[in-house]
């Protein structure tokens, strides 16, 4: 079990917007997914469900059982957004060929045109994550819009894999003091592979090996062919420097419901982002 740390805001003031990243492309329908033995819906444009989830804000988040004692082991999380989608399987096979973890932070219309996938995500106990339903910059919506995107997603994942996310990310790092949290963590990254933005296999291995370091929480988007084909050198690299490659809840321990985390920094403080935000960036 990790001890609580890395806690960096849990209410900053104002939209924080530590890099541009996340790519908003897979709200364009992808094609079906073959590797799939369920067969995928048709995509929807909007939320399917509003309920809300657990845990309560006074609960911390928990992990499940953890596999890895990250106070023992040299860890770092590797992160995938915008799925599940076509090339999702093809990075899982190199997960598991290579005993590693990994969180998945989904958009509720791909996880609904790719069930199956959500469920191996969840099957070989992947984390998964809450990244809103479709990619909605969270600083700009309103409240209840905000909710809705958040929870529809959450309700969804618990639909298909029977169980809960357990954290969330916001679309383009993007979120206010009072954006809500719907009783998870804001999970984002320290290392930006930019992957989304140059589709380069080379680029994004050359990005996720340059900026790992214990604790890291690395940036990525299973939505890219190059990318899916960097994620075996990146596993491999990785594990040859003696890293552990975990899920975000191993890495952290327990979080606070209503806390914002960008990696397991040592002694408990927090690094800052590996890039800056550009406004022409952001919306690329
Ligand atoms: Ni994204």
């Amino acid at each position: 079990m990790s001890t609580p740390r890395r806690l960096v805001s849990s209410g900053l003031a104002l939209t924080l917007l530590p890099l541009a990243a996340c790519s908003a492309g897979s709200a364009a329908a992808p094609a079906p997914d073959t590797t799939s033995a369920a067969s995928p819906a048709p995509a929807a444009s909007t939320p399917a469900s509003t309920g809300s989830i657990t845990p309560s804000p006074t609960t911390r988040v928990s992990p499940p059982t953890p596999a890895v004692d990250c106070r023992a082991k040299k860890c770092l999380a590797l992160t995938f957004d915008d799925g599940p989608g076509p090339y999702t399987d093809q990075i899982l096979d190199a997960l598991v060929k290579h005993h590693a973890r990994a969180t998945f932070y989904v958009l509720g219309q791909q996880a609904k045109v790719f069930p199956a996938v959500l469920k191996r995500e969840q099957r070989l106990a992947m984390a998964i994550g809450d990244h809103s339903w479709s990619h909605r910059d969270l600083s700009r919506a309103t409240l209840p819009k905000a909710t809705e995107e958040l929870s529809s997603t959450a309700e969804l994942i618990r639909r298909i894999t029977g169980s809960a996310p357990t954290s969330i990310r916001p679309p383009y790092g993007a979120y206010r003091k009072n954006t809500p949290h719907i009783g998870l963590p804001f999970i984002l990254w320290d290392v930006d592979t930019l992957d989304w933005k140059h589709r380069s296999t080379s680029r994004t291995t050359h990005l996720a090996l340059a900026g790992a370091h214990r604790g890291a929480i690395i940036l990525m988007h299973d939505i890219h062919p190059s990318t899916a084909q960097a994620v075996p050198g990146i596993i491999t690299t990785l594990q040859a420097k003696g890293y552990t490659l975990v899920t975000v809840p191993e890495l952290l321990g327990p979080m606070s419901p209503d806390g914002v985390y960008f990696s397991a920094a040592p002694q408990g403080i927090a690094k800052p982002p590996s890039t800056r935000p550009t406004p022409t960036a952001r919306r690329r």
